[in-house]
């Protein structure tokens, strides 16, 4: 059996934890169960120290001679940051990370760099959740790739078990000639309708801006607005595309939820949100209650370094390396999708990637995607559709702004 749930926790159980609780009995459990792992991971990734202000709690975690060392107070050198009781109990319990807690607004960077700081997310997550943090050694789950062909395409004849056993080990597939040309012309047709069709500030587009004027970069909920492409995602071709493993998907309503966005890639976008640097879909937080999903990508045009294709990191799904704002390739192979218009890429949630700006050709895609059909107790903490599409579309506000800051990472699924 071939799987790649990786959920330890249920939404349904996030409780609101005080930081003094978090300070005195979470973190001296988790220290007697994960010491060591983190410990290693500190040393691994020469994170140095953290130290967390939050409410009336001041700690610092570090690492020496091998041993995990927290202690009260603020030290005097390494990363500095504080937050509310909330940022904190969140950060305890995988609802978000230290990448995205900063890039919300909610943590403040008081000393040390963005890069400095999250390092330190894997090293959260070994403390908390027991995963040793990525180190590139011999035996790492995220090295084990020898002997793959990294540039191998699939298709939809092909026999499943080794298409997803390909997908498990490597976070990724490329699979050829799942649309015809015919189809993918009548969805980018349907594409520029809905954005003649789409205003600022309507909460259903993000925009970009070239030297011509802003447009709409992506069409949220496009599924509702393309006909074409709601019969596409109906069809047996596109619901197949989960069942390479053996793990039970579920995708959002066709005809009424917004499960899936058109974008345009633009050349020379200049401000906005367009393409974006690497990152893991999991990377905000939340691994633990859902990796990992299926991120599909539906290739309305062809993608080549041109037009500016998908890149994965192959083995990044099985790696705890940080999902944001993250420097280097930690040893993992980058590789290129090259696609033609009709066929589908697919990533998992917690797989490294990102999409390269258009050199000399605009590039169209559809992204959509499954997720794992959620356990039964946790569907009612799930959020409403209707506070999924207004995060959603709220989202364009906050990543601009740490675009515009310099901080180009942003969760493009
Ligand atoms: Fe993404």
């Amino acid at each position: 059996m071939t799987s790649i749930d990786l959920r330890t926790r249920r939404r349904h159980e996030v409780q609101d934890l005080a930081a003094g609780f978090v300070r005195r009995e979470l973190l001296q459990t988790l220290a007697a169960a994960n010491a060591g792992i983190a410990a290693r991971g500190i040393g691994a990734t020469e994170a140095g120290t953290l130290s967390i202000s939050a409410g009336t709690e001041k700690f610092s975690i570090s690492a020496s001679l091998g041993n995990l060392t927290i202690r009260d107070g603020i030290a005097g050198s390494g990363v500095v940051v504080s937050m509310d009781d909330a940022a904190l109990s969140d950060l305890f319990q995988d609802v978000v990370s230290l990448g995205w807690l900063q890039m919300m607004g909610r943590l403040e960077l008081q000393s040390g760099s963005l890069e400095r700081l999250v390092r330190w997310d894997p090293v959260i997550v070994a403390l908390r959740d027991g995963v040793p943090v990525y180190d590139g050694r011999p035996g790492d789950p995220g090295s084990k790739l020898s002997g793959r062909d990294l540039d191998r395409t699939f298709t939809l004849d092909d026999d499943p078990g080794e298409t997803g056993a390909f997908l498990a080990e490597t976070g990724f597939l490329h699979i050829r000639g799942v649309f015809s040309p015919e189809e993918m012309q009548a969805v980018s047709h349907e594409l520029d309708a809905a954005m003649h069709c789409a205003e600022r500030d309507d909460g259903q587009s993000w925009w970009a801006r070239t030297e011509e004027g802003w447009y709409p970069s992506r069409i949220l909920g496009f599924n509702r607005k393309s006909p074409t492409l709601r019969e596409l995602l109906h069809s047996r071709r596109f619901q197949s595309l989960a069942s390479f493993v053996d793990d039970p998907f579920v995708h959002g309503d066709i005809e009424a939820s917004d499960m899936a966005e058109g974008l345009l890639k633009k050349i020379g976008v200049s401000e906005g949100i367009s393409d974006v640097t690497w990152h893991k879909d999991c990377g905000p937080g939340g691994h633990s209650y859902g990796c990992a999903g299926l991120v599909v990508g539906i290739q309305l045009t062809g993608a080549d370094q041109q037009s500016g294709e998908l890149c994965v990191m192959a083995g990044s799904n099985r790696a705890n390396i940080p999902g944001l704002h993250s420097v280097g390739n930690f040893g993992l192979d980058e590789v290129a999708l090259t696609t033609a218009a009709g066929d589908c890429t697919i990533h998992c949630s917690c797989t490294m990637h990102m999409s390269r700006p258009p050199i000399s050709k605009e590039r169209r895609v559809v992204y959509t995607g499954f997720h794992l059909q959620p356990f039964e107790e946790e569907v009612s903490a799930l959020p409403s559709e209707s506070t999924r599409r207004e995060q959603r579309a709220g989202l364009q506000d906050r990543v601009g702004a740490a675009v515009r800051a310099g901080q180009s990472d942003e969760p493009e699924n």
